[in-house]
């Protein structure tokens, strides 16, 4: 997608064989910056940090890291210690560890001496799967907006599609074009009249990240605090409801960025399409109970504090406000659960699934992978 007019992704190889960039996501939207990531250890405090962040980009940068362990060490042992602390740093998105164990494999494979250079050569491939695989989901998701916006003018009701998000789908949370996002890019692109509601998500308000890369595209948003989604949506200004996973289950059940229930609670309630946008690589398909994956538990600071520009003597400075005093008791999971009977279709770049129950569902998966794959996935 496009920064100022330049085409850019959020992970670029600075040096084959020695280091990548990501774009520094904590100081966005108010500092567009780069930061080096050139150890193993380096990749797990920036995933860690959430310098980088969402499902498909912190698996795609947790490979890099591989491919820098094999560099430091290329010994079973190192890998295997590398790739564990590189786990541990997200427990919740099953992107990340996909994407590790599907390197680690792949380099266990072969001599110690050519494992630096098959790491890289697999992670770079990954990039381009990533791409890939966004860009298909956008093209999958596409008709659906189109048949909303059509038998909405067929009622003689406004030609502008309103879409709710949650969170950050969008391409900073992948290596280009988002999940979630994708097909609202290629909706605006197309000429359809599209509005999208951007809803903040405290505590760490992604929601300013889908704001700033909807402006930069040019497409009309509205920032709105979570609190207001329902209300809304009674009053018939949302169209559907769209955002992107971070483990989906066989059954169908997507564990997302905390509220996203509560925006498919409400969604149900109304009558209002509620769609989840995600790779093939975002099943876990060893997800059996509802209740069974580990939810991330973040620091309570990110509650008790806000960052934003300082508007005081120092205008324009990035500067973090405390809203509760140090060591008040918060608490800070950063995902929940939506159940299957909530959702209405789970956008794959497989294609797109029914949510008919959890009896059919698995199935429906399941009939979707077995297609024949595309060329771009040719390591799986
Ligand atoms: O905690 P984050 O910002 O990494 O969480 C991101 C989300 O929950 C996204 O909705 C999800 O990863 C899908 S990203 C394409």
């Amino acid at each position: 997608m496009k920064v100022r007019g330049q085409a850019v992704r959020t992970i670029e190889v600075v040096e084959e064989d020695v280091s990548v960039r990501v774009i520094d996501q904590t100081m966005l939207p108010y500092e567009f910056t780069w930061h080096t990531l050139n150890t193993s250890q380096a990749v797990a405090d920036a995933i860690a940090t959430m310098k980088v962040r969402g499902a498909p980009l912190i698996g795609v940068t947790g490979a890099y890291g591989v491919a820098l362990a094999c560099n430091e060490d290329p010994t079973d042992e190192a890998i295997e210690r590398a790739c564990a602390a590189l786990i541990a740093t997200r427990p919740t998105a099953v992107n990340l560890s996909w994407a590790i164990n599907r390197v680690k494999e792949h380099v266990l494979a072969v001599p110690q001496m050519a494992r630096a250079t098959a790491a890289w050569q697999f992670a770079n491939i990954m990039v381009t799967e990533d791409v890939t695989r966004n860009h298909t989901i956008g093209k999958h998701g596409l008709p659906l907006l189109q048949e909303l916006l059509q038998r909405k003018s067929e009622k003689g009701l406004i030609k502008t599609l309103n879409v709710m998000t949650h969170c950050n789908a969008g391409w900073l949370a992948t290596v280009d074009w988002g999940t979630a996002l994708a097909p609202i890019f290629l909706a605006h692109d197309s000429g359809m009249h599209i509005h999208v509601w951007v809803s903040e998500t405290r505590p760490r308000n992604q929601g300013l990240l889908t704001q700033w890369e909807l402006r930069e595209h040019g497409v009309p948003c509205t920032m709105l605090a979570d609190n207001t989604a329902g209300h809304l949506m009674q009053r018939g200004m949302v169209d559907c409801v769209i955002v992107g996973a971070d483990r989906v289950s066989p059954s169908g059940d997507v564990a997302n960025k905390i509220g996203t229930y509560l925006k498919a609670l409400s969604a149900k309630d109304n009558d209002i399409p509620f769609f989840v946008a995600a790779p093939s690589s975002t099943i876990d398909w060893k997800w059996e109970r509802f209740d069974g994956i580990e939810i991330e538990e973040r620091r309570g600071d990110e509650v008790r504090k806000i960052r934003g520009l300082h508007d005081g003597e120092i205008w324009g400075e990035v500067a973090e406000v405390a809203l509760l005093d140090d060591g008040q008791p918060v608490a800070n999971p950063a995902f929940d659960v939506t159940p299957n009977r909530l959702i209405s279709k789970i956008i794959t770049e497989r294609g797109v699934a029914e949510v008919a129950g959890a009896k059919t569902f698995a199935g429906t998966f399941a009939s979707m992978l077995d297609k024949p794959r595309q060329p771009a996935h040719a390591l799986d």
